[in-house]
C-alpha cells in the first residue's frame, strides 16, 4: 500500500559519528601514507570500507552472547553453532574459524600442492591470496558479461561452464577442487543463477571433483534467486540457500557478512579425511576444534546470526539500500556497475576517470577524493588489489572499482543520502583529479599497507 520501504528494525544503542574538516582530513590522509586503509577509524566520518564485520548486532544476538559456553572442549554454544550451520549447508564436518580466511588457509594448506588449479567464478583478494601461496594457481572464469561494468544481466556472478568443462578435461588431474563465490565480491557483489550452481554442480560429478562454496553472502545470493530466477519466488531465501549448498560438498564461510556478526566464520566440509587433515591443522594455528579461535560468545551470535540474516523483511531491505544508491548515482550520471550488486556500490573507476590510466590507479584517485571532500571512506577493488602477479610484474586488473560496500543494518537512508551527494560532488570535479604512483610497493596482499603519492 506504501511505497517507502523503512529499515525494519529501531535503533537501541547509538555510536556517535565525528566530522572532521577539510584541513584535518588532508594531514590524516597524508600520514596515512594516502592509503585509506591506514587511516583511525576516527577520522572517517562514513565508513564504507566494508561490510565485513562491520555490521551491527540485533538484541537477540546481545542477548545469545550472554548465554556462551567458554569451555575449552565441547561447549554448549559449538553445538549451537554446529546445528544453525548444518541447517543451512547440511555438511557433514562443521569445523569454527576466527573468518573466513582461516577457513581458505586450512583448506587449501590442507589439500593444494604446488601446481594445482583452482577454478572460481572470481577469487576474493585473500581467497586467491591463499591459492597461490601454497604454489597453486587461481583461475577466474566468470562469464564475461560479468567483466563489463554497464552491461545489465541478472547473474553476473555467474562461471562460465563452458570454459570449466575446458579445464577440468584439459588439466582436470591438478584441480582438487572447484569454488564458487556468492555473491561474486570482486566481481561487484553479483549473484550466481541456481541453474549456474546446478550447472558447476554437475560438472564437478562428472569430472569427479568436489564444489566448494565461498558462501560470505549466501543469503543475498538466495534472495537474488528469489528475485530473478524463473520458478523462485515463491520459495524463502532458506529454502533457496539449502538448494545451494546441497549441490556442494563443502563451504569456506566468514561470519563477518551474512552471518551477522562481527568475527567468525566457518568451514564445512563432507571427506572424512580432508576433515581429518584440516583439523589437525585447525588445533595448530586457531584453537581446538569445537572452538576455532572464537569465544563461545561468539559462536552463540553467529548462531543467532544466521537465523536472523535469511529473515525476508532483513533481505528485501538490505537490498534494496544498494539498489537505491545505485539509482540516485545513475541519475547524475555517475558511472557505476550495473545492476547494483548485494552489499556494495561500485563505481566504475575507469569510465569515471578517462584520463587516468589503470596503472595510475583511478580508483585511488576516486577513493581519496572521497574521502577528502566527503570523508567518506570507500575501496579500491582493481588494480591495486589485483594488479600484481605472482611473479612480481604488474597489469591492469579485469576492471578498476571503487566500492562503497554498505555494513549491515548500520546506517540509514540519510546517511545514503550524504553518500551519494558525496559521490556526485567528486564526478563534478573529476577532470581535476589525477593519478597516484605506488611508493611502498608490498609484495602480498599490497593493497592493504602500500602508500601513494600524487603524480604531478
Ligand atoms: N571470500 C570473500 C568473497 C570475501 O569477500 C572475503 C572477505 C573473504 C572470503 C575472507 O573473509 O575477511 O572473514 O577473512 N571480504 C572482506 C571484504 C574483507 O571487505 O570484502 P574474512
Amino acid at each position: 500500500m506504501f511505497k517507502t520501504l523503512i529499515e525494519p528494525f529501531r535503533i537501541k544503542t547509538v555510536e556517535p559519528i565525528r566530522r572532521t574538516t577539510p584541513d584535518e582530513r588532508r594531514a590524516a590522509l597524508a600520514a596515512a601514507g594516502n592509503n585509506v586503509f591506514l587511516l583511525k577509524a576516527e577520522d572517517v566520518l562514513i565508513d564504507l570500507l566494508t561490510d565485513s564485520g562491520t555490521g551491527a548486532m540485533s538484541a537477540a544476538q546481545w542477548g545469545a552472547l550472554l548465554q556462551g559456553d567458554e569451555s575449552y572442549a565441547g561447549s554448549r554454544s559449538y553445538f549451537r553453532f554446529e546445528e544453525a550451520v548444518r541447517n543451512i549447508t547440511h555438511r557433514k564436518h562443521i569445523i569454527p574459524t576466527h573468518q573466513g580466511r582461516a577457513a581458505e588457509r586450512i583448506l587449501f594448506g590442507s589439500i593444494l600442492k604446488p601446481g594445482d588449479l583452482v577454478p572460481n567464478n572470481t577469487h576474493f583478494d585473500t581467497t586467491r591470496a591463499n591459492v597461490e601461496v601454497m604454489g597453486a594457481t587461481a583461475l577466474d572464469l566468470v562469464i564475461a558479461e560479468g567483466k563489463v561494468p554497464s552491461l545489465i544481466h541478472p547473474f553476473k556472478g555467474n562461471l562460465d561452464l563452458a570454459r570449466l568443462e575446458r579445464v577440468l578435461s584439459e588439466d582436470g588431474h591438478k584441480v582438487p577442487l572447484v569454488m564458487v563465490t556468492v555473491t561474486n565480491n570482486s566481481g561487484g557483489g553479483q549473484p550466481v543463477s541456481l541453474e549456474n550452481i546446478r550447472g558447476i554442480s554437475a560438472l564437478c560429478k562428472k569430472f569427479d571433483k568436489p564444489l566448494f562454496i565461498d558462501a560470505c553472502r549466501f543469503a543475498e545470493n538466495a534472495w537474488f534467486i528469489k528475485q530473478r530466477e524463473p520458478g523462485q519466488s515463491e520459495r524463502t531465501p532458506l529454502e533457496i540457500a539449502q538448494e545451494m549448498f546441497s549441490l556442494a560438498q563443502g563451504a569456506t564461510m566468514s561470519a563477518k557478512k551474512d552471518g551477522l556478526a562481527n568475527i567468525g566464520g566457518f568451514l564445512a566440509l563432507d571427506r572424512d579425511d580432508w576433515a581429518e587433515q584440516c583439523r589437525n591443522l585447525l588445533i595448530l594455528t586457531e584453537g581446538f576444534p569445537t572452538y576455532g579461535g572464537l569465544a563461545g560468545y561468539d559462536l552463540e551470535a553467529i548462531a543467532q546470526g544466521l537465523k536472523e540474516v535469511v529473515d525476508e523483511d532483513y533481505l528485501r531491505y538490505r537490498i534494496r539500500v544498494t539498489e537505491y544508491v545505485g539509482e540516485a548515482l545513475t541519475k547524475v550520471g555517475v558511472p557505476i556497475l550495473l545492476p547494483t550488486g548485494g552489499h556494495a556500490v561500485y563505481l566504475d573507476a575507469r569510465a569515471f576517470l578517462p584520463h587516468v590510466p589503470p596503472l595510475e590507479y583511478p580508483g585511488i584517485a576516486i577513493i581519496n577524493a572521497l574521502y577528502l571532500d566527503g570523508g567518506v571512506r570507500g575501496v579500491e577493488i582493481g588494480t591495486v588489489m589485483f594488479g600484481q602477479k605472482p611473479d612480481g610484474s604488474e597489469a591492469p586488473a579485469a576492471m578498476d572499482l571503487v566500492r562503497l560496500a554498505i555494513p549491515r543494518r548500520v546506517y540509514t537512508q540519510s546517511h545514503m543520502d550524504y553518500v551519494v551527494e558525496a559521490v556526485a560532488h567528486v564526478y563534478a570535479q573529476r577532470e581535476k583529479l589525477r593519478g597516484w604512483r605506488m611508493v611502498h610497493r608490498p609484495k602480498a596482499l599490497r593493497h592493504f599497507t602500500a602508500t601513494f603519492e600524487p603524480m604531478t
